[in-house]
């Protein structure tokens, strides 16, 4: 294995490559090598500077995030960035990529920081649910001002070369060569005076009128502040660069930082971060398999989905034929999709040339004829299984072979829908979530026979769509609609128990999603369900009544809560509880006063149970899918990691107890522990411990 730090010299200065594949992440052996490098060149009286840069894409990308946790290993990052600053020698890091957290913290440990055109320099630990922990919230309010480099931690997003060198974060943008201007850079700084270090100036901070722009910059962020403990720490931890010497802040900041990172947060953060790679991994997809090229797409059905779909491709420079059955309806739909877009124009999103661009690459059409010649299908028409099998059956004749067929069903068997096609091989789910040009998941339905390249193709064209493509099998509702009506089951029967709608969604708003089931009902129409229970001779007594009485949702005024003309969000309404009181009596059921825990349990726990169910058939992949699938097209607030996630921080062996005793009170089998959540929690393990495929075969 190459060195992770390699050292040479050239005229004079020295040069220590970073090269920790695949993005220069600061491991062990990397900070070691760092500290080995600066020891030579200080050493070395041949050596008049040295220059420290990244091989590779990366400069650095900060801490190497899967060494938190385990036992560290000296030199710790924040030492190496003390022995740089210490350096007798001038240091200066060249910069082509991404500089990102420790990654800058250690630039910052330089005496100058030369970028090429392409660098990003970020302090993106917030995300992560961290703060800087190497001297990020120190040396740059020193070297930037406190107002200025506070909502660059804060946010998080990387500033680009010109912009670093703009606001003083970077030195100089060179243009060609960057080692070549380091090392000349290099040259001068060692050639002239000695400028002082960032932990002697406080010119920045000292400066008029700097800490009353600081203090406006973090009362800006008040309202994160309360919600995120990594934003409270970020603050406090900058305004110490006012208050404190440099070694006391960065003692305190260390403080910040460790206990942030045990937090169980920060963990949740961490495990979304990893968990959406992971689902970039298809098992099973050979790595060669290349994706067919898709430079034109087609959509079928101009609704709902539909145009969101349209507007995905569009929006993504993808040229798009929407069709529907008719003129009239064709019309509607291309309105639908000119009101989406007029609205984003008024609300000063999106400008009138980028819309009037949009518009031109979703050409309108009628009848599936109008599918030849495209890659790439999407049909969204009704959800009826032999309306779809008859419309896959013309697309396996009208498009030619090798035509990417996909359905966008929420429920409906796909393999059925393949083997009708005729086309079996090209046929798979990418099922977009509503508003599809917003919601950033895409479940990209492995059917029997899809072959290895169309699923390599939906897959990256999910991407180039701003999706997270996740895949998935078949099954009654795939992962995230299959989980959903776990929930929505267990929001019925509370409400028949003695719930109310308010206290439902209370449980979910106060566990972190910003909607609750009811309030979400509400917002997409209470018909939706109504249709479907209907068509498949289910029954929700509360939410069929209220369907029953007219109340549809918002759309209708009245819901499960009352809409009054001008209400943001519903309010309580006596007629909606009256009307479930009703059912109540009318079930036999005694209604009681049920507690917020036991409805947060019984509202997420049925649903991890059958995320487990869902594992062993092997229908996802891991556990970690079925987390991504949860933030992305549900909203699932990220601190808490992901439905399965949560189960393992709380406990499998706690949410196996709980679910049996669920299923105990109210008599329903369905709750009790799924096998493989049984056999993980008396293994006193966690989801987390399965190997991609080992739930399949546990
Ligand atoms: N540590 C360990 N592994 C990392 C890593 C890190 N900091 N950053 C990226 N990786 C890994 C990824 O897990 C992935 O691994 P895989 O191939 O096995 O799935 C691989 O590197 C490539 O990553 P991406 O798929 O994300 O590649 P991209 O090219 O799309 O993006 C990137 C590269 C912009 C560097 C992006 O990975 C990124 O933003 N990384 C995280 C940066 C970050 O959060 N840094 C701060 C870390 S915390 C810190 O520094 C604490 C300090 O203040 C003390
Ligand atoms: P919708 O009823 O709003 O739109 C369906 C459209 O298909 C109509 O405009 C209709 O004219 C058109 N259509 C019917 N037959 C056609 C044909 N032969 N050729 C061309 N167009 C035809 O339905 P919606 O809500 O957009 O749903 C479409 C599909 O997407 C369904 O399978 C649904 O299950 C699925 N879905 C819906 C979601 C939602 O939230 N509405 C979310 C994810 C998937």
């Amino acid at each position: 294995m190459a060195e992770a730090v390699s050292y040479r010299v050239e005229d004079g200065i020295a040069v220590a490559t970073i090269d920790n594949p695949p993005v220069n992440a600061l491991s062990a052996p990397v900070r070691a090598g760092v500290v080995e490098a600066l020891r030579r060149a200080s050493a070395d009286p041949a050596v008049r500077a040295l220059v420290i840069c990244g091989a590779g894409h990366a400069f650095i990308a900060g801490a190497d995030i899967t060494e938190f946790g385990k036992p560290p290993i000296p030199p710790a990052l924040g030492d190496v960035v003390l022995a740089l600053e210490a350096s007798p020698k001038p240091v200066v890091a060249a910069i082509q990529g991404v500089a990102f957290g420790g990654g800058l913290e250690l630039a910052l440990g330089c005496d100058a920081r030369v970028v090429g055109p392409k660098a990003k320099l970020g302090l993106p630990e917030v995300k992560l649910g961290l703060l800087p922990g190497a001297g990020g919230t120190q040396r740059t309010p020193r070297l930037i001002g406190a107002a200025a480099a506070l909502p660059i931690i804060a946010s998080g997003d990387p500033v680009p070369a010109a912009k670093a060198v703009e606001t003083g974060l970077a030195d100089t943008l060179a243009e060609g060569d960057l080692l070549a201007a380091a090392k000349a850079h290099a040259a001068a700084l060692a050639d002239a005076p000695r400028a002082p270090r960032l932990d002697a100036r406080t010119e920045r901070l000292t400066a008029p009128g700097a800490r009353e722009a600081f203090e406006a910059a973090a009362a800006a962020l008040a309202k994160r502040a309360k919600e995120e403990p990594q934003v409270a720490a970020i603050i406090q931890s900058v305004r110490n660069a006012f208050d404190l010497p440099l070694a006391e802040g960065l003692a305190k900041e260390r403080e910040f930082f460790v206990a942030l990172r045990d937090d169980p947060r920060s963990k949740a953060l961490r495990h979304v971060f990893f968990a959406e790679r992971e689902a970039a991994r298809i098992p099973g997809l050979p790595r060669d398999v290349k994706p067919r090229a898709v430079a034109r797409a087609a959509v079928l059905g101009g609704g709902t989905m539909g145009t969101g779909i349209a507007m995905s491709f569009a929006n993504a420079g993808i040229p798009v034929r929407l069709i529907e059955t008719d003129a009239a309806a064709l019309e509607r739909a291309q309105q639908r999709v000119a009101d989406t877009y007029g609205f984003s124009v008024r609300r000063g999103s999106l400008s009138p040339e980028a819309r009037d661009a949009r518009l031109a690459l979703i050409e309108g059409a009628v009848g599936l004829e109008s599918a030849a010649g495209v890659d790439l299908v999407v049909e969204a028409v009704f959800e009826e299984l032999e309306l779809k099998k008859d419309i896959f059956a013309t697309l396996g004749r009208v498009t030619a072979p090798g035509t990417v067929l996909a359905s966008n069903t929420s429920y409906l068997d796909i393999n059925a829908m393949a083997v009708a096609s005729g086309r079996p091989g090209d046929v798979l789910g990418m099922h977009f979530f509503s508003p599809a040009n917003v919601m950033k998941l895409l479940e990209v339905v492995r059917a029997a026979a899809t072959s290895p390249e169309a699923l390599a193709t939906a897959t990256e064209i999910g991407r180039r769509l701003g999706k997270v493509p996740v895949v998935v099998g078949v099954c009654h509702g795939f992962v995230g609609n299959r989980m959903l009506a776990q929930r929505t089951l267990q929001a019925e029967r509370l409400l028949q128990e003695g719930a109310t709608p308010a206290q439902i969604d209370r449980a979910l708003t106060d566990f972190g999603f910003r909607m609750g089931p009811c309030a979400m009902s509400d917002l997409a129409g209470l018909d939706i369900g109504w249709r479907v229970r209907k068509a498949t001779g289910q029954v929700a007594p509360v939410a069929d009544a209220l369907c029953e009485a007219g109340r549809l949702g918002q759309k209708t005024g009245k819901g499960y809560y009352a809409y009054p003309e001008g209400a943001r969000a519903g309010v309580e309404d006596p007629e909606a509880l009256a009307l479930i009181e009703g059912i109540s009596e009318k079930l036999g059921i005694t209604r009681r006063a049920i507690g917020q825990e036991e409805i947060l349990e019984r509202l997420v726990y049925p649903m991890i149970n059958e995320g487990a169910r869902i594992l062993e058939e092997g229908i996802a992949a891991r556990p970690g899918d079925i987390d991504v699938v949860w933030l992305y097209g549900y909203n699932w607030p990220a601190w808490r990691g992901g439905p399965m996630h949560h189960a393992d921080a709380v406990g499998l062996a706690h949410v196996a107890e709980r679910l049996a005793h669920y299923a105990a009170t109210t008599g329903e089998a369905s709750l009790m522990p799924a096998p493989l959540l049984a056999k993980l929690a008396a293994a006193g393990a966690g989801f987390a411990t399965l190997k991609a495929d080992a739930a399949k075969a546990a």
